[in-house]
């Protein structure tokens, strides 16, 4: 299916009323161009699934469809050439209740974990609330294309206080789908210096046309120690059911895992809400690929219309984009600028590190249309 076959079949011009990212957008008079919500309307086979199983009526207690982790895993092997097994797979409701769950149950009180930031702001909140201690190493801003800095990074290791980093891969809100050589001297100083990794990867199927997504359990050597959250909910936009996997192939670290999850009355699955993810992994490969398509060209518009007035991330995965209005923004905050001469509601840089006042969050898993109507206003900023 071509781009513009998909956004005449998905986009939706009317999102539902309940739609988070749309309440806000028309009580702001504003293009809601904030948090990480598509405007795509899920594959007809997820919603005509779900419906079958709605209209039998049936809603006692019920299993996983037998050939769950099969779909599941069949899934990442074809898209990610990853071999997870059925035993390394728990569940939770949602990546950052999943956060929560393995900051809990695998460090301790006054821990250090570290994250790198820009960041997805739940990252530092989580582990705040979890009564452990944020550790930031900065990433390194490289025109837009942010890397590690490992040599900060090392030197806070050193220091013996942090027990975990919490990497984001695909990166919200950079862009960045990580290099295996990337992953590779970033989990060797994990591994140096003793501490775990837990890979939030669920931005892992929005992957750009010539991207490759490494999955942080690929590395066979280091996977003893690493825990990987993964979900469809950004896949095909299927937050509203809460449905998440954490990926724990370690032994030792799964069982402290399963042990919490029991002891706090969460290890049990809700069938009705892994339904939809059941039906995308087994159905949505074209769907997925398509999506994909869109959100590429998306950016590559925005690029080559704003690329040359402001820097902006490079995008790999997610459909999130991160973008520098310095010398353009008239306010505290750029995401405030945007609403009052743009009327785009977008998230503020703020929100993902200091000194990103600057800079906004654009969600560009919308249409062609809307992108063209942002980047309209944007540039009236420039001129
Ligand atoms: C990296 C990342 N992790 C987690 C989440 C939230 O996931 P959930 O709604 O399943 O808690 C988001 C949402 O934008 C995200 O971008």
């Amino acid at each position: 299916m071509n781009n513009t076959e998909f956004t005449e079949k998905y986009y939706m011009k009317k999102r539902a009323e309940s739609s988070v990212k749309w309440q806000r957008g028309r009580q702001m008079d504003c293009l809601p161009m904030w948090v990480a919500d598509m405007d795509f309307r899920c594959d007809e086979r997820i919603a005509e699934h779900l419906k079958k199983f709605i209209d039998q009526g049936d809603f006692g207690y019920a299993n996983l469809p037998e050939d769950y982790y099969k779909v599941f895993c069949d899934w990442h092997q074809r898209r990610n050439q990853i071999t997870y097994q059925q035993e390394w797979i728990r569940f939770s409701k949602g990546a950052v209740n999943a956060m929560y769950q393995v900051i809990y149950a695998l460090t301790k009180e006054g821990d250090g974990i570290m994250i790198n930031t820009p960041l997805y702001p739940p990252f530092r909140s989580t582990i705040k609330e979890c009564g452990r201690k944020v550790i930031e190493s900065k990433l390194i801003d490289n025109d837009g294309y942010f890397t590690f800095n490992y040599t900060d990074i090392e030197k806070k290791f050193k220091t013996g206080k942090v027990k975990m980093l919490m990497l984001c891969s695909p990166h919200n809100p950079i862009g960045r789908v990580w290099k295996k050589g990337e992953l590779e001297e970033l989990f060797e100083l994990c591994k140096r210096y003793g501490v775990l990794v837990c890979a939030d990867e669920v931005h892992s199927d929005i992957i750009m046309p010539d991207q490759t997504f490494i999955p942080a359990l690929s590395f066979k050597k280091y996977r003893d120690r690493i825990i990987s959250i993964t979900a469809a909910s950004k896949s095909f936009s299927l937050a509203v059911f809460s449905h998440c996997h954490v990926i724990i192939p370690g032994d030792s670290l799964r069982k402290r895992f399963i042990q919490y999850q029991r002891h706090n009355n969460c290890s049990s699955v809700n069938v009705f809400n892994a339904l939809p993810t059941y039906y995308g992994y087994r159905y949505s490969d074209e769907w997925m690929d398509s999506l994909n398509n869109v959100i590429f060209e998306n950016y590559s518009y925005i690029r080559e219309s704003l690329g040359k007035y402001m820097e902006m991330s490079v995008l790999e995965g997610s459909y999130l984009l991160f973008l520098n209005l310095e010398g353009y923004n008239t306010e505290a905050s750029a995401a405030d600028c945007l609403i009052e001469n743009c009327h785009i509601l977008a998230n503020a840089g703020e929100a993902f590190g200091k000194g990103y006042e600057n800079w906004v969050r654009l969600n560009l898993a919308t249409s062609l249309t809307n992108v063209k109507k942002a980047v309209r206003e944007i540039l009236k900023l420039v001129r």
